[in-house]
């Protein structure tokens, strides 16, 4: 992990946690430690904009980062290091978060995209709480410069709410982690969700990364999503389950998949352009 990703954690979700006055050395925000995945994030999928106990949505997102981020953030700088090594250099991307919790994915690809380039990011997630502890994670990962002056960043609640400015042929990558095992996700839905906002974006090559735990019941939507995209003529290019040990935390079985459309040529109308 670089130094700026690790100090960016450190200061924004760690010393916030060991500085309030609630954390003793058996609980964050005094809930007890042992009981905080089961309780106050069900497992990465609760519902963060409503609190629990004496927690507030803020507290409940935070602990999903102390509980939760690290190991995404590996999962994730794993797979961008293989999608941005075996392709052309990639010129001014287009990165569609979704379901992006705090920042997560945009940390990871900053990681591996370094600030060689501008890239443009869209964090979208139903809950507020996430998207107000992602905004503070991407200043603070600014502020250190690993993003390119001209990265730009912005995060909505709703998908079809995205601006993605004037038609656009670069690659746009769209990152689905840890999102489908949640409820309120339903796969053909969200597929035409993103291929309607692919749409808005441009002509250009997309990429879809989908990461999870390979639990059957982490990953049960998945052939339903993965359908859905090659009914809307995405090919798979990659499809496994790793046993993932780059990481600090317990190594675990995480199912990746990667789903590709090249870029859309203009069709001719006949008799038009002849
Ligand atoms: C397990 S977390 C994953 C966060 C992040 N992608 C990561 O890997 O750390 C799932 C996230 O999806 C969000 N979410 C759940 N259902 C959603 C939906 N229907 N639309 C947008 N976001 C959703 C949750 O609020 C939560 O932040």
């Amino acid at each position: 992990m670089n130094n700026w990703l690790r100090d960016s954690i450190s200061e924004v979700i760690n010393q916030r946690l060991n500085d309030d006055a609630r954390t003793t050395s058996t609980t964050y925000l005094g809930w007890p430690r042992n009981r905080i995945f089961r309780d106050v994030i069900g497992g990465g999928q609760a519902d963060f904009d409503t609190g629990v106990g004496h927690l507030t949505p803020d507290d409940r997102a935070l602990l999903y980062a102390k509980y939760n981020q690290i190991r995404h953030l590996d999962e994730l700088s794993h797979a961008f290091g293989r999608l941005l090594g075996q392709s052309e250099k990639i010129h001014r991307p287009t990165l569609i978060d979704i379901g992006c919790g705090p920042f997560t994915a945009g940390l990871s690809f900053a990681e591996c995209f370094g600030a060689q380039g501008p890239f443009r990011y869209f964090g979208v997630d139903r809950a507020h709480s996430m998207l107000r502890l992602g905004y503070s994670l991407a200043q603070e990962a600014k502020g250190r410069d690993a993003m390119h002056p001209q990265t730009t960043l912005n995060f909505e609640r709703n998908l079809g709410d995205l601006d993605f400015g004037y038609s656009r042929g670069e690659w746009t990558i769209v990152v689905a982690s840890y999102l489908l095992a949640s409820p309120t996700v339903d796969a053909s839905e969200l597929v035409r969700e993103i291929v309607d906002a692919l749409q808005r974006v441009g002509p250009g090559p997309v990429a879809v990364l989908y990461t999870n735990s390979a639990h059957e019941y982490a990953d049960a939507k998945y052939p339903q999503f993965r359908d859905s995209f090659v009914e809307a003529g995405f090919t798979v290019e990659a499809d496994e389950i790793e046993w993932f040990t780059d990481t600090s935390k317990e190594p675990k079985h995480v199912h990746y998949a990667l789903l590709c459309r090249p870029a859309q040529t203009t069709i001719a109308v006949p008799g038009v352009l002849r």
